[in-house]
């Protein structure tokens, strides 16, 4: 499979298609005397959040007003995942739903992109069963949208655009609407080689490509700039990153470290194949480098992590996390783990436990295994019962719950410096954010701190140090004692 590197040039047809709707839609909304509207909906992982920003950009740039929520809109995008089959029984679920808003409105405009897009079965069905889907189009030709909506329109047959190569785009070229006025989401690589055996992303997201280091530090420079005070470096391994001079992701790292205006600077999902103590030291190091490691465990069976084709075992797991927990001694270790893996036994199971126990997770991503049409681990023997993965499952996330629990605990009578996010959902006068380690807190501001005239949505973004006085199982609870 080809990677095909896209530049300005080869955007002109999409710059000709971006011309074309905004005259379209701007005609339309004179006719129905009206914004046109778009909702972009997301599922899955903070990849597919950073393609929803492109396609906000693009159909901001097209004029239209974003509207979230219900499906009201007049272009409805379902941005999907595929890692797990209940995520694409919702999507199928939500296509059902628009069905209605579709028949009675003929100008609506459904769209349906992502990772399941790369999935023939799911194509399949929806030209079979969801025919009023006006276009299909997958991740890596993101940046054409703008032509597959254009072709879409006046067209009486479903259009779908399912791409053979994989595409790398110079993400200056994109616009983006970032969804949140503090943190920029900043892919550096895209795709993966390593085809664990149980995971569609490799079908789905296609090979391994990278920016090149250049291109992400003018990214980041821009970024710092415009005031973004967080930034995610993202990739399905971040740390597999490899440049077109051969850097490597501390290099990354590094750049972005020097970069002055960031105090928070995260990245995800780590390999533990490709972590080192170099980058490690570097969490330990930099104090704008949050100090939290996303360390995906999967399984703590050796026999396990072979059959899911993870190229490590539970002893350098465990190196890697006692290295983490000594350098960076108020630091955080967060996981994904998979449970009922095909040929899981009870034994195999009981190791997993214990390694969680051992590296006391501060939070943890649990998931009963889910089987992947075209992976390996589909056609494997021995597939567990159902009962079995909830029963496992259940075991797995009580004791992952009283790490978490502990871990928040431990933060009470401390004072961190937290990032603002906004109000909590919890109560109207009541501020969440997150703590270097990625630590999930709710505050109060008492009287003397509160800014005049400020609503709780007006702090988003702003730094604060906050005393904590008590914690539950998910978050920690505290007051401001200091605004910055
Ligand atoms: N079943 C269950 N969980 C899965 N993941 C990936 N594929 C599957 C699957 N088939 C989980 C892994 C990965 C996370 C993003 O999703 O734990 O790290
Ligand atoms: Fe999936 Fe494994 Fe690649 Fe992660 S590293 S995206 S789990 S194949």
């Amino acid at each position: 499979m080809a990677i095909i590197k896209v530049g300005k040039e080869d955007l002109k047809e999409r710059d000709s298609a971006l011309k074309e709707l905004s005259e379209y839609f701007s005609a339309l909304s004179v006719t129905k005397g009206r914004d046109i509207t778009y909702n972009v909906r997301t599922y899955g992982c903070q990849l597919n959040e950073s393609d929803s920003e492109k396609l906000c950009g693009m159909l901001q740039q097209m004029g239209l007003k974003e509207v979230t929520g219900d499906t009201s809109a007049d272009i409805i995008i379902f941005n999907t995942c595929a890692v797990r089959e209940n995520a694409e029984d919702r999507l199928f679920g939500n296509l059902g739903i628009v069905k209605a808003d579709k028949k009675s409105d003929k100008d609506k405009i459904i769209g349906v992109c992502g990772c399941m897009t790369k999935v023939p079965e799911n194509v399949e069905k929806i030209k079979k069963s969801f025919p009023y889907v006006d276009l299909v189009f997958d991740p890596q030709q993101l940046h054409l949208f703008p032509v597959f909506l254009r072709d879409s329109i006046g067209r009486k047959k479903q259009l779908v655009n399912i791409s053979a190569e994989d595409y790398i785009v110079d993400d200056s070229l994109v616009p983006i609407n970032r969804k949140r006025k503090f943190r920029a989401l900043v892919p550096i690589m895209y795709g993966c080689n390593n085809f664990c055996t149980y995971c569609i992303v490799p079908y789905a997201r296609g090979r391994e490509r990278s920016r090149d280091l250049s291109e992400i530090v003018e990214e980041l420079n821009r970024l710092a700039d415009q005031g973004y005070k967080e930034v995610m470096l993202l990739g399905q391994n971040v740390n597999s990153y490899k440049g077109a001079n051969g850097e490597r992701f501390p290099a990354v790292l590094e750049a972005a470290a020097k970069i002055k205006g960031f105090n928070r600077i995260r990245f995800m999902s780590s390999h533990p194949k490709d972590i080192s103590t170099e980058i490690v030291d570097m969490v330990a190091e930099n104090p704008n480098i949050e100090t939290h490691l996303h360390l995906p465990l999967q399984s703590g069976s050796d026999r396990i992590l072979k059959l899911m084709n993870r190229p490590y075992n539970r002893e350098d797991y465990l190196k890697t996390a006692h290295y983490f927990r000594e350098k960076v001694p108020n630091g955080a270790i967060s996981t994904d783990i998979i449970v009922g893996f095909p040929g899981e036994t009870e034994e195999d199971f009981l190791g997993t436990l214990e390694v969680v126990k051992e590296c006391a997770f501060d939070s943890a991503f649990t998931f009963q295994y889910s089987k992947r049409p075209g992976t390996k681990a589909a056609s494997m023997e021995d597939q567990i019962p159902h009962d079995v993965v909830t029963e496992r499952f259940g075991r797995l996330l009580e004791l992952q719950n009283d790490l978490a629990y502990k871990s928040n605990q431990a933060k009470i009578g401390k004072t961190e410096e937290i990032l603002i996010e906004g109000q909590s959902s919890t109560a109207p006068d009541i501020l969440t954010g997150r703590t270097m380690s990625n630590h999930l807190v709710n505050f109060t501001i008492p009287e003397a701190l509160k800014l005049p005239g400020k609503t709780a949505d007006d702090y988003e973004g702003m730094l604060c140090d906050v005393k904590f006085t008590s914690a539950r199982p998910y978050s920690v609870d505290g007051e401001m004692v200091k605004l910055k």
